[in-house]
């Protein structure tokens, strides 16, 4: 059974916090950097635009957003764990030219009527939020008229298949184990339970075509480990 009320993930994501950066770069060998430029490089944020990175952890697609949209853009780096989140401060304070607003919030909480952006970005958020459906519908009502969205994500991939076997072994065999190493097992295992839930590809495509987006599109990446789905409103 797989707990995923708010609460349950501000509390895994503050646990693991002092160890994240480290295994995302362990387990993904540095790749999660690629596929995350991959992603923003499909979104092409502008100079003078306003983002939001909801989700945002320590901050690595906040930062990338930064680069690009300052300096008249502004940039909300949006995360329901305040530990990560003083990571990501902490990453951004030496920068010379900010526009990032940090909020320890959960983004279902934003109001939709104050805050309204021209582009918005998840990694790696979508699975963990508690309802994927009113997550996408939430991105929705939060653009702008023509805004356009991005998720990465693990890809969930069909039973059986070769993508999907090695997903498996992956995290079974090196991922819980080496996290179990600093007493994240519980923490680390919850992945692979949150992919089986998480929905696949077509399924992503009808729900946000249901919700109203003009144009959806999902690409994998890396054999089809993860997955990459652009939205324009
Ligand atoms: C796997 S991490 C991804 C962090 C970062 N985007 C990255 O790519 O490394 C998932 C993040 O989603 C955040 N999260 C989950 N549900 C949330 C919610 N309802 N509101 C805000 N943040 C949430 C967690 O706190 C966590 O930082």
């Amino acid at each position: 059974m797989i707990k995923k009320n708010s609460n349950y993930i501000r509390k895994i994501f503050n646990k693991v916090s002092y160890k994240y950066d480290f295994f995302n770069n362990f387990f993904s060998l540095g790749l999660h950097f690629l596929w995350k430029r991959k992603l923003i490089s499909l979104l092409k944020p502008k100079n003078g635009e306003v983002w939001a990175d909801l989700c945002c952890g320590t901050g690595d697609m906040t930062l990338l957003l930064n680069q690009l949209i300052t300096p008249n853009g502004k940039v909300f780096g949006v995360d329901i764990s305040e530990e990560l989140l003083k990571i990501a401060q902490k990453k951004s304070q030496n920068l010379e030219n900010t526009v990032i607003n940090w909020k320890t919030k959960n983004i279902f909480d934003l109001d939709t009527k104050l805050m309204r952006f021209d582009g918005i970005c998840m990694s790696y958020g979508l699975r963990n939020l508690n309802n994927v459906e009113n997550g996408i519908q939430k991105v929705f009502l939060l653009l702008k008229d023509n805004g356009r969205a991005g998720f990465l994500d693990f890809n969930h991939s069909k039973e059986n298949s070769l993508s999907s076997i090695f997903q498996k072994l992956y995290l079974r065999f090196i991922v819980v184990p080496i996290s179990s190493l600093f007493g994240l097992k519980e923490e680390y295992s919850y992945i692979e339970n949150s992919i089986k839930t998480f929905p696949k590809g077509a399924e992503l495509i009808s729900l946000a075509k249901k919700i109203g987006f003009k144009k959806v599109n999902y690409i994998t990446l890396f054999g089809g480990q993860m997955g990459i789905f652009i939205l324009k409103k």
